[in-house]
């Protein structure tokens, strides 16, 4: 099948996209090079320079040949900014998934995963959090993600499109190996594994933590963590899902089903690098709850997907390529 992959010069996008050639399937990538990087994008995907919500430019990734199916990975993704910012993530997020949506019905492409997030959820109720429970964003970056998720649900309904909606929990981890080495590179770098190993590599003096007194075994938060290579697999199972679905939308959960503490984390870096990795504990950041932990029951059921690679294995795999020489952040 033949995928057009958006955001596919970001993180989760270049292994998604990696993960799909190396299954014998044809990746263009549609990127604005907003965040990601062209030396990022997976060799032999053809990469279209351009917006999601630019119509020419659009025209020139669907146009090209024929697309079977999207991976829409594009987006803003930093909560703070969305707060400070918000028309920025209902213009990109919402308006650029719109013009996106009516790309594909003018290029008669229903087939659609989508990148959603447990930024959906908001504060869960109980853990570990099902798809059924109530979808409640708390800042504008999940808000924006659950309109789409919503968005996808209407174009089902109205055009037989067959979409999912994959609402991933912490992803980490990288790709490396058979010339490939595919990871975070975020200028703002807001996600607990490469940071914590910045400090392993001493180019940060130490790690935040920002609350030591939740409910929690060893009070720090409590996050469910899932390796990319798990999560690109879990695309391709969904892609799948779609040929095989017609007028659906499916929210699915991708998550471990198990948490993993700030504590924990800090832990595991220090096994991996050996470095004393040295912590400051801050006071609680509002609107962080203790614990978000993903049921995976439905993904494993309806996908046939489970996770295989622990907190130890994305430790190392980050390390890794944090390792290699130096490339733009
Ligand atoms: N990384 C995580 O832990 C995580 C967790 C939950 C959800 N997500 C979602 O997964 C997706 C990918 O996240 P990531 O960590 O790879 O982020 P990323 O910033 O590395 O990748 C996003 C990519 O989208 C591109 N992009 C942004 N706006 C665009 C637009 N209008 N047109 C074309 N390209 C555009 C950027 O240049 C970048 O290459 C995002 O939608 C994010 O919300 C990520």
């Amino acid at each position: 099948m033949h995928v057009l992959v958006t955001g596919g010069a970001g993180y989760v996008g270049s292994v998604v996209s990696a993960h799909l050639l190396a299954a014998g399937h044809r990746v263009t990538v549609l990127d604005d090079l907003s965040t990601g990087h062209a030396d990022a994008v997976a060799p032999g995907a053809a990469l279209v320079p351009g917006s999601i919500a630019d119509r020419a430019a659009t025209d020139v990734a669907f146009g090209r040949s024929t697309i079977d199916a999207v991976v829409h990975c594009a987006a803003k993704s930093l909560v703070a900014e969305s707060v400070r910012a918000p028309e920025l993530y209902w213009s990109n997020n919402v308006g650029g998934s719109l013009a996106l949506l009516e790309a594909m019905r003018k290029h008669g492409v229903g087939r659609i995963v989508f990148s959603s997030t447990a930024a959906t959820y908001g504060e869960p109720e109980s853990v570990p959090i099902l798809e059924s429970a109530p979808a409640r964003p708390t800042n504008p970056y999940g808000s924006s993600k659950l309109a789409v998720d919503q968005m996808l649900a209407s174009y089902a309904n109205a055009y037989g499109f067959s979409a999912v909606s994959l609402r991933y929990f912490n992803v980490a981890g990288a790709l490396i190996g058979d010339g490939l080495s595919l990871g975070e590179r975020h200028a703002t770098e807001t996600h607990l594994i490469p940071i914590a190993l910045q400090v392993a590599a001493g180019t940060r003096p130490a790690l935040s933590v920002f609350g030591t007194a939740y409910p929690t075994p060893d009070g720090t938060c409590v996050r469910d963590y899932i390796h990319i290579i798990d999560l690109a697999d879990a695309h391709l199972r969904a892609l799948e899902w779609t040929a095989r679905s017609e007028q659906a939308h499916l929210v699915c959960n991708l998550g471990s089903g198990s948490g993993n503490s700030v504590l924990e984390v800090v832990e595991a870096v220090r096994r991996v690098t050996g470095s004393p990795t040295p912590t400051v504990a801050h006071p609680n950041r509002s609107g962080d709850p203790a614990v978000l932990i993903a049921s995976n029951g439905l993904a494993q059921e309806v996908l046939g997907w489970a996770p295989t690679r622990d907190l130890e294995q994305m430790v190392l795999d980050a390390w890794n390529f944090a390792q290699q020489p130096a490339r733009s952040a």
